[in-house]
C-alpha cells in the first residue's frame, strides 16, 4: 500500500541494484545506434574528446544534481520539486520531465521494434542471405508497411510493461540485475572481435586520433552536449525517479561517477565494435541513422561465422533498449500511480496506452506519413530533435538553476552527500555558475540557429 510518500515502500534491494538500473536507462540505443552516427557524422576523434569532456564537466555534476533531488524528495518527478519547493511553480520541471519521457519513449520503442524484428530475421535465418534489392531496400520497405513495425514496437512495449508492472525491486532491479552483466560480456566479446578484423587501425584512428581543426566547427558541440544528455537519460527526471527509491544510507556521489564511467565505457567499446567493421569494410562512416539497421547487415554476411555475430549484436542492441525502456516507462507511471491513485498496474497500462498511440506517429512518419516533415525530419527525427536537443539540456539547465541557486547552499551540500569541502567546492561551482552558462549558451545558440 502507498505510504503518505505517494511511492509505497517499494525500493532496491542494494545500492548496486540501483546502480546497475541506472546504468541500465543509460546505456541503451543511445550509446549504439545513435553515439555511433552522430560521431560518424561529426568527425569520429574530435567529436568524442568533447562528448567526454561535457560528460566530465556538465554530466557527472548533473547526475549527482539530479539523483539528489530524488533521493531527497522520495517521490516521483513532480512530487520531489513539491516537497522540496512548495507553493512554487518548480514541479513543472518535473512535469516537463514526464511528458518529455513519454514522448522520448514513444519514439524509442519503434527502434526498438526495429531492432527486435531483426533479431527475429537472425533467428529464424531470414536475413542470412542478402534480401533481393539488397538490406537498404529490405529495409526501407518493411519501416513502410503501416502494420508489421506496429506489432513489434507493441511487443517490446509490452515486455516492458509486464516488468514495470511489478514494481521496482521484483520488476526494475530483477531485470537489470540479469540484463546488464549479460549486456557487459556481449559487449566485451563484439569489441575484441572487432579489433580482430582487417581495419582495426583504422576504425581506432578515426575514433582515437583528433584532428584538432574541427574543433571550430560549432556544431559539434551542440551535438556532443545533446548526445551527452541523451546517453546519461539526464535533464527528464527519469534518475530522479530511480533515485527516488534509494535507502537513506545508499550514498549518491560514487554511484553517479559509476554510472557516468560505465556509460562512456560502453560508448566507447559500441564505436570501436562499430567502426573497426566499418572501416574493414570500407564504408561511409557518416551514413546517418541507418547505419546500424543498413549497414551493419551487409557487414555482418560477409563477416566469417556473421550470422552468429549478428544474433549476438541484435540481442545486445535490444537488451540495452529493454533496460532503458524500464526507465523511461517508470517516469510517467511513479506520477500517475500516486497522482492519479491509481494501483501501479493500472498505471502501467495508462502510461503505456499513451506511448503506443503516440509511437504510431513515429512509426507511420515513415511509410503512410512519411510526407509530414519538417527540414527533412520526419516524425521521429523530429520528436528525437525537440527532446534531445531541447526538453533534456532544458531540464538540466533548470536542475540546475534550482540547487545551485533556489536551494540553500548547505542544504544543497548536504543534499550532494559529497563528503570533501575540495569536491563540495567544485561540484557547487560547477553548478551553480559554470553549468547554467555554459548550457544556457549553447541552448541559446542552437534555438537561434547560430550553431
Ligand atoms: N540513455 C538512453 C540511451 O542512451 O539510449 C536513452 C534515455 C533513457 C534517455 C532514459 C532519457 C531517459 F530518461
Amino acid at each position: 500500500m502507498n505510504d503518505a510518500s505517494g511511492i509505497g515502500n517499494d525500493q532496491w534491494k542494494t545500492r548496486f541494484g540501483f546502480m546497475l538500473a541506472a546504468m541500465g536507462s543509460a546505456v541503451g540505443l543511445g550509446n549504439i545506434w545513435r553515439f555511433s552516427y552522430v560521431a560518424g557524422e561529426n568527425g569520429g576523434a574530435t567529436f568524442l574528446f568533447v562528448y567526454l569532456a561535457f560528460i566530465l564537466l556538465i554530466g557527472i555534476p548533473l547526475l549527482l544534481t539530479e539523483t539528489s533531488i530524488g533521493k531527497a524528495g522520495k517521490m516521483d518527478a513532480v512530487g520531489s520539486f513539491k516537497k522540496l519547493a512548495p507553493n512554487t511553480k518548480w514541479h513543472l520541471v518535473g512535469l516537463m520531465g514526464v511528458f518529455g519521457g513519454i514522448l522520448i519513449l514513444s519514439f524509442y520503442i519503434v527502434v526498438s521494434g526495429w531492432s527486435l524484428f531483426y533479431l527475429y530475421q537472425y533467428i529464424t535465418g531470414a536475413f542470412w542471405t542478402e534480401p533481393d534489392g539488397g538490406f537498404g531496400q529490405a529495409f526501407e520497405s518493411w519501416i513502410s508497411n503501416p502494420f508489421a513495425p506496429l506489432f513489434w514496437q507493441a511487443l517490446f512495449l509490452g515486455i516492458t510493461l509486464l516488468i514495470v508492472m511489478n514494481g521496482i525491486s521484483k520488476g526494475i532491479e530483477r531485470a537489470n540485475n540479469i540484463f546488464m552483466p549479460a549486456l557487459a560480456i556481449l559487449m566485451i566479446f563484439m569489441a575484441i572481435y572487432g579489433l580482430t578484423l582487417d581495419g582495426a587501425s583504422e576504425g581506432l584512428a578515426f575514433l582515437f586520433t583528433p584532428d584538432w581543426s574541427q574543433l571550430g566547427n560549432p556544431s559539434i558541440y551542440a551535438m556532443a552536449l545533446g548526445q551527452a544528455f541523451f546517453s546519461l537519460s539526464l535533464g527528464i527526471c527519469g534518475m530522479l525517479t530511480y533515485s527516488s527509491y534509494l535507502k537513506e544510507k545508499d550514498r549518491l556521489p560514487g554511484a553517479t561517477v559509476g554510472i557516468a564511467l560505465m556509460d562512456t565505457v560502453f560508448a566507447v567499446i559500441a564505436g570501436i565494435m562499430i567502426f573497426t567493421a566499418v572501416f574493414s569494410f570500407e564504408v561511409d562512416t557518416a551514413s546517418g541513422p541507418p547505419l546500424v539497421f543498413i549497414i551493419l547487415p551487409s557487414i555482418f554476411e560477409g563477416m566469417p561465422a556473421g550470422n552468429l555475430i549478428a544474433i549476438v549484436f541484435f540481442v545486445l542492441l535490444t537488451m540495452a533498449a529493454f533496460s532503458s525502456a524500464l526507465s523511461l516507462l517508470e517516469l510517467p507511471v511513479a506520477y500517475v500511480h500516486r497522482t492519479l491513485g491509481l494501483s501501479r498496474k493500472a498505471a502501467t497500462f495508462v502510461c503505456s496506452g499513451i506511448i503506443f498511440t503516440l509511437g504510431i506517429a513515429s512509426s507511420l512518419g515513415f511509410g503512410i506519413w512519411s510526407g509530414v516533415e519538417y527540414n527533412g525530419n520526419n516524425i521521429l527525427d523530429m520528436i528525437d530533435n525537440f527532446t534531445a536537443n531541447l526538453i533534456l539540456p532544458l531540464g538540466g539547465l533548470l536542475m540546475a538553476i534550482f540547487v545551485g541557486w533556489y536551494v540553500k547552499r548547505d542544504q544543497a551540500i548536504q543534499m550532494s552527500e559529497l563528503q570533501s569541502a575540495g569536491l563540495q567546492n567544485i561540484w557547487y561551482t560547477l553548478v551553480r555558475y559554470v553549468i547554467p552558462v555554459v548550457m544556457a549558451f549553447i541552448l541559446f545558440a542552437s534555438l537561434f540557429g547560430f550553431m
